[in-house]
């Protein structure tokens, strides 16, 4: 087989190797940043795109002087005068020529990447008055989210934790910062990344076009469980976003006491086309509609059973879960941990990695370091309460907490509860 043939073959079989990726949906799935859901990400697909092309021709244009030279030049067997033949060098109008089309190439990516970086930089002076703020802070390893816009008397700022809720269509910026190390927030259908630095204040602007619900990653590494670093961007129709603020707004809600708002419908969500099963701690039926799940998880659950749940807030008193953990309104009142007021009406639980179901639930309470190796609730903060045992960690005085199966299913039946 000639080297011409084995090239073309060659050529063919990658070509054909390529094509599922452009036609099977291998650029898809929940953190594809092929598949663009607002103005920010967009702009970032754009600059993506430019670049891809002006180096794509470049390569193609490189590669194809080089196998023209390759195979036209080349010694052949047939050859009778095996000499070398004449060598070229310096010619002005090659070499100045390759030096402007290096600019040209230049130029053309530069211009589309400073607009962009312009861009997305922050949000348009024009919308700024239609923004809506929220801030971002990383720990190790989840998220917490503040509304600052929302003030709650006696408490403080309204929070939520590994669930960011958003109006759709309307430009969110989001003030980032961490509690600990470096951590990056990314939310690939939607914007970024932007790092969340110690010491000092970053911030970066998304938007949703439409009602839709967002995967979103921590990008930095940032300790043992940065890949399970998760979170998720909720993100609603305007009345909906208001029914959820009044919602949220709400201190605890006592088992057996049914919420007073009103129902969240999600309106203008569309479910997804090509659900995709990427997501190891969730169900199929999850992954296909996510967002009605989320309205799901915003009811009382059928089937409550309220003495257990009951008992579940006294277990949650006992086993020092409220230093860590504040429950508005109930007993909890911690910092360290993410605030637990409205659990129940979350989707996701140990920041996105797991669908909040009771079984992932009983999972994460009794066993938390197999689930997120290294956190908190588990090793404890500074020497308070956690799961380990002191001579684990030497010197360590670390209350060793056991929570028993009836006392996790308590504990499980209480924060369902919390809607
Ligand atoms: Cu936080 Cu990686």
């Amino acid at each position: 087989m000639s080297f011409a043939t084995i090239s073309r073959r060659l050529a063919t079989a990658a070509a054909v190797a390529c094509l599922p990726l452009f036609t099977s949906g291998w650029l898809s799935g929940h953190q594809s940043t092929f598949e663009t859901k607002g103005p920010v990400a967009r702009t970032q697909l754009d600059v993506f795109y430019v670049t891809l092309w002006v180096t794509m021709l470049v390569f193609v244009l490189v590669a194809g002087v080089l196998a023209y030279a390759t195979l036209k030049f080349k010694a052949r067997k047939d050859d009778a005068n095996k000499t070398m033949p004449p060598q070229g060098h310096g010619n002005p109008f090659v070499e100045l020529g390759l030096i402007a089309l290096s600019i040209a190439a230049l130029v053309v990516i530069a211009v589309p990447t400073l607009r962009a970086i312009w861009y997305t930089y922050d949000v348009p002076e024009e919308q700024r008055a239609n923004a809506y703020e929220v801030n971002a802070h990383g720990l190790q390893w989840w998220f917490k989210f503040e509304y600052p816009s929302e003030q709650i008397d006696g408490t403080g700022t309204l929070v939520n934790a590994n669930e960011l809720v958003i109006p759709a269509g309307r430009p969110v910026r989001v003030n980032l910062r961490t509690a600990d190390v470096i951590h990056s927030f990314w939310v690939p259908k939607l914007a970024g990344k932007v790092d969340m630095m110690p010491n000092r204040g970053n911030h970066l602007w998304l938007q949703s076009d439409e009602p839709g619900y967002f995967w979103g990653q921590c990008a930095e590494f940032c300790g043992e469980s940065h890949s399970v670093m998760r979170f998720r961007v909720v993100a609603l129709a305007e009345a909906d976003f208001a029914k959820w603020i009044a919602k949220q707004r709400q201190p605890a809600r006592i088992p057996a006491v049914a919420p007073e708002q009103p129902k969240l419908v999600a309106a203008g969500y569309v479910p997804l086309s090509n659900p995709k099963r990427n997501s190891p701690g969730y169900t199929a039926e999850f992954d296909a509609d996510p967002m009605g799940h989320w309205v799901a998880k915003q009811e009382v659950d059928a089937g409550e059973d309220v003495a257990l749940a009951l008992h579940g807030r006294t277990v949650f008193k006992e086993k020092s879960c409220i230093t860590c953990h504040a429950v508005r309104g109930h007993d909890g009142m911690g910092v360290n941990g993410p605030d637990l007021t409205h659990f129940g009406s979350r989707t996701t639980v140990a920041a996105g990695l797991l669908e909040n179901s009771k079984v992932n639930l009983h999972r994460w309470i009794t066993q938390p370091n197999n689930v997120k190796p290294g956190n908190k609730m588990y090793r404890g903060v500074n020497g308070m309460a956690g799961y380990m045992t002191a001579d684990a960690e030497g010197d360590m005085t670390v209350e060793h907490i056991k929570v028993s199966d009836d006392e996790a299913r308590a504990l499980v039946e209480y924060l369902h509860s919390l809607k």
